[in-house]
């Protein structure tokens, strides 16, 4: 018996192989003594093997096999032609680090190899796996599967939360019993999807915010993707998380590899909102590459002028824009040439002629006097059937030869995995970057793919991605100071893979801050609030028909990375007042927001949404309420607030400038009408704290202090 062993701070992790065969988890919890006796630890954890099967242990390793009789779905299918490979791996080396493992795994009769690489962030106990398979035979090796690691999942695990959604409606949450045969989600878009995040948490049934012991897991890929979790026909569950693969799209000759996306599992004792609080200070301590800090405040133009880019209307946003305290002004689509509606333009990256006869430096520039940076919307993968570049190179699309395509948004792809078209738009951009003081890109990518094949009808998802990252960091090389967000129709694109490149998400199209309450909800589950484009839309909102006053549309962008999308030009003198102290709110707090912990709070009616922000010490802590519909009582249920420290005292109030409404009941208590408290946090938590009656769309914004 071989053990691999990894500890962290509060974390152990054991992993243990038999007569050399794929390791398999062994251990994954809370620290374990450094004299445990890890034979002991593997008889008492070793499972008979039934009547009525196979005479041998059918194994969840690291990747089940088939060729060691594994019944359920495998972790790996290859092929040489058309035969089959039943690989039967045999561990031949491993090398260990102080937190990590690189277990090399061979098969000789099969002519393959499979590299598993582990990691152990100390601080997080978060984890970071991934495998590599090289092809040593002479012939072709087709690797139609093979997943990135494979878990088996406790069984005292009884529920899965999952992100499902649609186009403004993405990252919801949606939370399950796990039934009685496979759960399986896909994208075959070419992107992460609005609809199946590829990352999910399992838990006991009872599991809350602060209470419970979960499992999360996050695979950092953003084309098509794979998981599934199954119920094994001998009993117990695996997880499988893969890149999906297309068939035919990784082909590897003599020599050549395919190194899977980085699977991240994350564990907490401490409920969700403990297992979010390791998502956050993971992603920031290994996942971006660089800060934007203290995050800007933006304007953005697409809800306030779509393709209408009037020269003196945009001059007037700027001095607005810098009036109210933005500090970065965003121009969205509409600039180029020929883009006058969504139906031409694409590829062709110059600025439109009649609109911007001297170009995008005068506005750059004249944003930089009044003292905000300048950012521009890009799409460098569409590709519109009107445009210059369509014409002169229709071969540079995805496609397959010879067959009509659905178009999306009257567009095509361009197909990244060629290297003609990755300098084509790596000149495109910096010649852009170069012509005008440019500080930040919104990389946007507006397509599910369907037919992504190259001209050579091989499969094309995986290159294009691969392609896309090389592009950006390409950028981000040339010029060190530029900031890029990720975007796809909204939040189709937000994922670790992507995030190692990118320093924002625009996370939906959806401004309605009601409907967004949900969407962020789900976001924060697995991403930090600096990382959330949060945008101030018009009073209806242009995709949901919500209407909302601007307190409660500032009080929904106030924990992310805070904007401004409406037409400030059409906004009464009291809004515009009231949009300004509300940047000034946030510009006080974002520094210990950002570094700190906001996630959704639990509160027992679905209609009162509950968001709290707490600093890394705890000592600050902001709850933006909102009513999402009519509550179901008359009267609110409290409002229980965890992660505060029980026995410290803190200051509470309501914020002046969210207070109730005269709407609220008939005799509001004066802390509702902005009395300060002094409480320990224990009482807060245990008995929490009363809620004003509230009718729909009613926000409020509490503030607590320790006081020392
Ligand atoms: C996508 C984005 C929007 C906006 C438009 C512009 O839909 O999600 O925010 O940039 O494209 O065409």
């Amino acid at each position: 018996m071989t053990f691999f062993r990894l500890d962290g701070k509060d974390d152990t992790l054991v992993l243990f192989s038999k007569q050399s065969t794929l390791p398999r988890l062994l251990y994954w919890g809370p620290n374990l003594p450094t004299d445990l006796d890890l034979d002991s630890l593997a008889a008492v954890a070793e499972r008979p093997k039934p009547n009525g099967g196979l005479d041998v242990e059918e194994v969840v390793s690291w990747i089940p096999e088939p060729g060691r009789g594994f019944t359920d779905a495998p972790g790996i299918e290859l092929r040489r032609g058309s035969t089959g490979i039943y690989t039967q791996f045999e561990i031949s080396d491993a090398q260990r680090t102080e937190t990590s493992w690189s277990i090399t795994c061979r098969d000789l009769s099969a002519q393959v190899t499979l590299d598993l690489h582990i990691t152990l962030d100390g601080a997080t106990g978060i984890l970071a796996a991934n495998c590599v398979l090289t092809n040593h035979g002479v012939d072709e090796l087709h690797v139609d599967a093979l997943a990135s690691m494979v878990l088996p999942v406790p069984e005292r695990f009884t529920e899965r939360l999952s992100l499902g959604g649609r186009w403004a409606q993405e990252f919801q949450s949606v939370r399950e019993k796990i039934g009685s045969a496979a759960w399986l989600q896909e994208s075959r878009l070419g992107r992460t999807s609005h609809h199946a995040f590829p990352g999910l948490a399992l838990m006991a049934s009872g599991t809350t915010i602060d209470q419970g012991d979960v499992w999360a897991a996050h695979l950092a890929w953003s084309g098509n993707h794979r998981t599934l979790l199954q119920r094994c026909r001998l009993g117990g569950l695996q997880l499988q998380m893969a890149e999906l693969l297309l068939p035919g799209e990784v082909n590897l000759t003599s020599g050549q590899s395919y190194a899977t996306p980085t699977l991240y599992l994350a564990r907490s004792d401490a409920g969700l909102g403990g297992l979010s609080r390791r998502w956050h200070q993971y992603i920031r301590s290994s996942v971006l590459t660089r800060t934007d800090s203290p995050r800007p405040v933006h304007f953005n133009t697409w809800e306030a002028l779509y393709f209408e880019h009037d020269a003196t209307c945009l001059h007037n946003l700027v001095d607005v824009a810098a009036n109210v305290g933005v500090e970065r002004f965003i121009l969205d689509d509409g600039w180029f040439f020929g883009r006058h509606d969504d139906r031409a333009g694409l590829g062709d990256w110059t600025p439109c002629p009649i609109r911007y006869p001297q170009g995008l430096s005068p506005l750059a520039q004249y944003c930089r006097t009044l003292g905000m940076e300048f950012g521009l919307w890009v799409e460098p993968e569409g590709l519109s059937q009107n445009s210059e570049l369509f014409r002169a190179h229709p071969e540079w699309a995805l496609g397959v030869a010879g067959l009509e395509q659905p178009l999306g948004r009257h567009q095509y792809v361009l197909n990244f995995g060629l290297s003609e078209v990755r300098h084509h738009i790596l000149a495109a951009m910096n010649n852009l970057l170069r012509n005008a003081p440019i500080s930040f890109l919104k990389w946007d990518m507006n397509r599910d793919m369907t037919h992504a094949a190259g001209s050579n009808g091989s499969a094309g998802v995986r290159a294009h991605v691969l392609g896309v990252y090389a592009i950006v960091d390409s950028l981000r090389v040339a010029h060190p100071d530029l900031h890029i967000e990720t975007c796809a129709s909204g939040g189709a694109r937000a994922d670790l893979g992507i995030l190692r490149h990118c320093d924002r998400v625009w996370v939906s199209d959806c401004n309605g801050p009601l409907t967004r309450q949900r969407i962020q909800a789900g976001f924060l589950q697995f991403f930090p609030s600096e990382l959330m484009g949060a945008h101030v839309g018009d009073a209806r909102s242009h995709t949901t028909g919500e209407v909302c006053s601007i307190e409660v549309r500032t009080l929904s962008a106030l924990f992310g990375h805070f904007g401004i999308e409406a037409n400030m030009l059409n906004m009464g003198d009291e809004d515009l007042v009231h949009l300004r102290a509300a940047i000034e709110v946030y510009k006080t707090n974002r520094d210990w927001v950002h570094a700190g912990h906001v996630t959704s709070i639990d509160h027992p009616d679905p209609n009162i949404s509950a968001i709290m922000a707490i600093s890394e010490d705890r000592s600050h802590a902001m709850v933006s309420i909102i009513a999402l519909g009519q509550t179901r009582s008359a009267v609110p249920a409290a409002l229980r607030l965890p992660f505060l420290k029980s026995d410290a005292k803190y200051r509470l109030q309501f914020h002046p400038l969210w207070l109730p409404s005269k709407q609220s009941g008939k005799s509001a208590s004066d802390f509702h009408r902005g009395a300060a408290l002094v409480l320990p946090g224990r009482v807060l938590h245990e008995l929490g704290i009363s809620l004003p009656v509230l009718s729909v769309s009613q926000g409020m914004l509490l503030q607590l202090e320790l006081i020392v």
